[in-house]
């Protein structure tokens, strides 16, 4: 697997990760929870390690601290968030986040969606010197959000933005990742395959055969690869709860990737 490095530490990590908003999000039912542990034997015996959820996915924090073995916790990079308003709720929820998910010190905790920012980083920045978490970061989803970002980049001590990039959506191109880039952010991006919606649009139109000049031989391993071949990206982090979608993922963090013309090429396939 193709690893990255976070630049505010000099740590790597594996370029494909997993999402958990959706699949994840099964509560205590067990014929709902086989799967998911297939799921994550293949991710970490595939070389993943870095897994992003959130208190705002209802039970997901819950069902990975359950499912996650004490190995597969060690290898783990635990990325969560915190979606509260006002420092004392926050800190709440994140010892929650911590407790649910077994995980001490998290490795990751990002504002989600920006929501109470300031109230929220300035505890985030705190635990931090304190050694209750490893890195922090922000998140968003939309391109509407983007210029925030920037702004919340450019005030300075943030390791991780977390922001939608993919061959359909490349509005991250302009500004955000070489922003990113300039500032040692590490970048984790999500929606690559569009919250699925991609898919869709590609039923039935066969992978073309340029494709096998970057070792991409499904539209999930040529939509991740395009992502990742931004150098600005650190880690990809499609969500799924089927174990075949996600040995497809994992071989999108391998072998060669696309060159310039091939990005382009990637691009009009998907209409963009
Ligand atoms: N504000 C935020 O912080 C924020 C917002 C959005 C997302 N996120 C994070 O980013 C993660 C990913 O985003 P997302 O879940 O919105 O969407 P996504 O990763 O763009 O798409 C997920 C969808 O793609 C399908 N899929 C996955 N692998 C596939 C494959 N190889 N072939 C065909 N279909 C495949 C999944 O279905 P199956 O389950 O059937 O495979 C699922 O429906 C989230 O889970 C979450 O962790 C964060």
């Amino acid at each position: 697997m193709i690893a990255r490095v976070i630049p505010s530490t000099g740590e790597s990590i594996p370029v494909i990760g997993l999402g958990t908003s959706g699949p994840f999000e099964v509560g205590a039912d067990a014929a709902a929870r086989a799967p998911l542990r297939e799921v994550i034997d293949a991710f970490f015996e595939g070389g993943g390690r870095l897994i992003d959820t959130s208190p705002m996915y209802s039970t997901a924090e819950g069902v990975l601290g359950e499912l996650l073995s004490q190995a597969q916790q060690k290898s783990c990079f635990m990325a969560t968030k915190v979606w509260a308003d006002g420092a004392a709720a926050g800190i709440s929820q994140m010892n929650d986040s911590a407790r649910l998910l077994k995980h001490r010190p998290l490795d990751l905790i990002q504002v989600h969606n920006l929501r109470d920012l300031d109230a929220q980083l300035r505890t985030l920045h705190a635990m931090k010197a304190e050694g209750q978490v490893r890195y922090v970061g922000i998140t968003h989803y939309t391109v509407s959000a983007h210029a925030e970002l920037a702004r919340v980049i450019e005030r300075g001590k943030l390791d991780f933005v977390q922001l939608n990039y993919s061959a359909l959506t490349r509005d991250a191109e302009s500004r955000l990742l070489p922003l990113a880039a300039d500032r040692g952010v590490a970048v984790i991006v999500n929606r690559a395959f569009e919250d699925g919606r991609v898919f869709a649009r590609l039923r039935g139109v066969p992978v073309p055969d340029w494709a096998a000049d970057f070792e991409a031989t499904s539209w999930a391993q040529v939509l991740l690869k395009f992502v990742i071949a931004h150098p600005a990206v650190t880690c990809v982090i499609p969500a799924t709860g089927k174990v075949k979608n996600l040995r497809d993922n994992l071989a999108g963090g391998r072998g060669r990737l696309p060159d310039a013309a091939a990005l382009r090429n990637i691009a009009a396939a998907v209409g963009a």
